[in-house]
């Protein structure tokens, strides 16, 4: 209830956000820049449409289990994932000088996460009441998704935006997605260590997913990544800082459930 009274207030309109300089900011990047930021914009705007396509299991979820609070909590999130969907679909058509995915090729990315493997987490709640299938699911979603691999995109941006100087309404998005992000974070980090405080036998299962997203987490920054050389990843990205970026966040994400502050 306190993460869902923090979202009143800050509440954000994708389309007050001023895009005036971005186009011309695109025109001034070089090649391989436009290459990286455009593969990075669409990786987000894939993701939050993923995630918007596959939260409402979760709310089905906590109405049954008679989880209340956390039911409301959803309600609010679902409304902030479909402005991020929002953002990234207006920078993408109205910032860019060309129509994406026309003039402006739609960036091949490899990758299942929003087409089978998220989908298939959190659809198993439609007809799986257990504690097992609900630990796996925020496992994936606020754990992962969102205190892992979009952490880790937040620093690319900030990177870009810090070395280039440039996109000023794209910053001001990303900051305030980060922000909703936040909250979304703590959520799954409150609903695990409930979790497992009313099941013991969860513990278990809590690290054997853990170690399944370690692993998933060496392979996933190669989607962005991919194509280019190490020593010349545009904006002057330092990929094996970025991989680490990965594992760090996944080990801060597993001491904030598993070994909460006294
Ligand atoms: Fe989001
Ligand atoms: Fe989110």
């Amino acid at each position: 209830m306190r993460l869902f009274t923090a979202s009143h207030g800050r509440a954000w309109d994708p389309g007050d956000i001023d895009f005036s300089r971005e186009r011309s900011d695109w025109r001034d990047l070089a090649d391989d820049e436009r290459q990286l930021l455009l593969r990075l914009v669409s990786g987000f705007r894939v993701g939050e449409r993923g995630v918007t396509h596959e939260l409402a299991p979760l709310q089905l979820r906590f109405r049954r289990g008679g989880w209340l609070e956390e039911e409301i909590f959803v309600a609010a999130q679902m409304y902030e994932e479909a402005r991020h969907v929002q953002f990234f679909e207006r920078w993408l058509v109205e910032a860019l000088p060309g129509r994406f995915g026309v003039d402006i090729p739609y960036p091949e990315m490899e990758g299942d996460m929003f087409s089978i493997r998220l989908p298939r987490a959190m659809q198993a709640l439609l007809g799986d009441d257990s504690p097992e299938a609900l630990l796996r699911a925020v496992m994936l979603y606020h754990f992962y998704v969102e205190g892992v691999g979009a952490e880790a995109g937040y620093t690319l941006y900030h990177s870009i935006f810090e070395r280039s100087g440039r996109f000023p309404g794209l910053e001001r998005g990303i900051r305030l997605i980060q922000r909703d992000e936040a909250r979304h974070i703590s959520f799954g980090v409150y609903v695990l260590r409930r979790l497992l405080s009313e099941h013991d036998q969860l513990v278990d299962l809590f690290e054997d997913e853990v170690a399944a997203l370690r692993r998933a987490a060496r392979d996933d920054p190669e989607q962005i990544l991919a194509g280019f050389e190490p020593a010349t990843v545009p904006f002057g990205v330092d990929p094996a800082a970025y991989r680490q970026c990965y594992l760090d966040r996944l080990e801060e994400m597993r001491r904030r459930v598993a070994e909460p502050q006294q």
